[in-house]
């Protein structure tokens, strides 16, 4: 394919939410400024149709869809994500504070095309709480990571981290926005890396092309 064929395809990106949004508002930021070279964000789907995000999404004039589980079992719900994320032809998914854990079914649709951010250095803390979960171990660093999406609880394959000091006076609310302000510029820088593909994936490693 050439540059020229590729350009004029950008990588198609669909943002999962549940809540506040802002690495979502972070991504779509990036892509504005050209930070995330050749992609665009074609739609954003929130499983809440109460989350502050989704409001920020119509704003920015993207394209929003609420899927909300109400009684459904997961394979029901996640078809109909996947049917959306399908239909909008999407190449890669960002979780951006989506709360499910997703199955196997759909990580197979899109292997090594899911991203993840997590408030942590994983493996350390995963889960929920992690700020919460660091400060409580005592640890003197923290920080956050991005990831690929595996079966396992914030446990794939890591793309990219960045460290954030954890203060002797620090509260849950003041290290978590210590490590936001990371997240914002990490998930941006990882999920260029995806769409440029300069990468290898061998094993658990993700190993950036020189
Ligand atoms: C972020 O801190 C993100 O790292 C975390 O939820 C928050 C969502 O905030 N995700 C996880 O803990 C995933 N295990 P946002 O809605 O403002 O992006």
């Amino acid at each position: 394919m050439t540059l020229e064929h590729s350009r004029k395809n950008p990588k198609r990106l669909g943002i999962l939410i549940s809540g506040r949004g802002s690495n979502m508002l972070a991504l779509a930021e990036a892509v504005r400024e050209n930070r995330i070279p050749n992609a665009e964000i074609v739609l954003v789907v929130s499983d809440n149709a109460d989350a502050a995000g989704l409001s920020i999404a119509q704003d920015l004039g993207l394209n929003t869809v609420v899927i909300v589980r109400s009684g459904r079992n997961r394979e029901e719900h996640e078809r109909e994500i996947l049917g959306a994320l399908k239909e909008h032809e999407v190449d890669l998914v960002c979780l951006a504070g989506y709360m499910r854990l997703l199955s196997s079914d759909f990580i197979n649709d899109f292997r090594n095309r899911i991203l993840n951010i997590h408030p942590s250095l994983l493996p350390c803390f995963p889960g929920l709480d992690a700020q919460r979960q660091a400060i409580g171990h005592g640890v003197k660093w923290s920080g956050c990571t991005v990831h690929f999406v595996d079966e396992t609880l914030d446990g794939g394959p890591i793309i990219a981290q960045r460290i954030v000091p954890v203060l002797d006076g620090d509260t849950e609310e003041s290290l978590s926005a210590r490590i936001l302000v990371e997240e914002h510029r990490l998930y941006a820088e990882a999920v260029a890396l995806v769409v440029r593909g300069d990468f290898d994936v061998l094993g658990r490693r993700v190993i950036a092309k020189m």
